[in-house]
């Protein structure tokens, strides 16, 4: 009997027909409504999971032979790893590949938040632009300016690589210092305060954890210079969404630019979708052609090799091998 697999979104064919030789595969093809997984993992022996869905201890139960959850993605922080490591169930994600991609959406936020590229956009196709006026539109310089990554994992240092071309000053915080890639991307570590004192752009990129839930709030973002340009593309719970809009319509910081946010997708009368010194994009930070595919392909080996008790190419709970 092949194994039994539920894949909780479409995921490109390649992958799938991997997935398939060896499995008995269901796969949610919906886009626009969630699977209920808390159904379709019962009695499961693995589970690819792609887009968030909470996986928890109590759901884990009800699949006595689950042996693998194969997250679709690097962050994890919706999968109770804790409990899937109790039960023996390994749990795999794809790190490293969407690196580039990630800090390139991030650039692209940045960019267009700084210079009015939607509302450039808009102005054109709204009929606006009767006569050229070099009076609109005044964006932030970018070039020259300081960047504040929060944060300074292998995508902040995309990020950071990124912001040497454009010979910004690159301030960072995290939890720890790494004078390694201080000397290597001249990057210079500073307290958190003085962070977001100095920057005029601040990228978060912390993963997210009870110790970084609402790390950006209402105190951060005054602490912030109202020139500042906040980019969100890690996960939505780490800024506080309420504070944020309020600091966005008061002046209080002046632009964002988000591609996550909490709750996600963003209730149809979120007041953020009313603001215009936004940018705001459907959690696209790894989606181009090349990586989705290669991610797909390697949640695909990682859920076959927990299928088969071997190793996964890529952990997150490398303790439970060989238990
Ligand atoms: C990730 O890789 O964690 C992204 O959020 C895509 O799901």
């Amino acid at each position: 009997m092949k194994p039994r697999v539920f894949i909780s979104r479409p995921i490109p064919e390649k992958a799938l027909s991997i997935i398939k030789n060896e499995c008995q595969v269901d796969w949610w093809t919906e886009t626009e409504t969630l699977p209920p997984l808390r159904e379709k993992i019962v009695g499961l022996d693995g589970l690819l999971t792609y887009g968030h869905e909470l996986v928890t201890a109590e759901m884990m139960d009800t699949a006595p032979n689950l042996k693998v959850i194969s997250v679709m993605g690097v962050g994890y922080d919706h999968v109770d790893v804790a409990a899937a490591t109790e039960r023996g169930i390994a749990v795999g994600h794809t790190p490293g590949v969407l690196d580039e991609t990630v800090a390139d959406m991030i650039f692209a936020l940045l960019m267009a938040v700084a210079r009015n590229i939607l509302k450039g956009d808009r102005f054109v196709r709204g009929g606006d632009w009767r006569v050229y006026n070099p009076n609109i539109l005044w964006g932030a310089e970018i070039h020259g300016s300081t960047l504040g990554i929060i944060g300074m994992g292998r995508i902040g240092r995309a990020v950071a690589r990124r912001a040497r071309g454009f010979n910004m000053k690159i301030l960072y915080h995290n939890r720890h210092r790494l004078p390694e890639w201080e000397e290597k991307l001249g990057v210079q570590y500073t307290s958190k305060e003085t962070l977001l004192a100095e920057a005029d752009f601040i990228v978060v990129l912390s993963s997210l954890t009870k110790q970084t839930h609402r790390l950006i709030g209402e105190l951060e973002l005054a602490q912030m210079k109202p020139t500042a340009i906040l980019i969100n593309a890690a996960r939505g719970p780490i800024v506080d969404f309420q504070a944020l809009c309020q600091a966005l319509r008061d002046g209080v910081i002046a632009g964002a630019g988000l591609d996550v946010f909490d709750p996600e997708p963003p209730l149809a009368n979120d007041p953020l979708l009313a603001l215009d010194n936004v940018v705001l994009t459907p959690h696209l930070g790894s989606a181009t052609v090349r990586t989705r595919t290669q991610m797909a392909l390697m949640s695909a080996e990682n859920l076959l090799a927990g299928l088969r008790g071997e190793s996964l190419l890529y952990w997150v709970n490398s303790q439970v091998r060989g238990q």
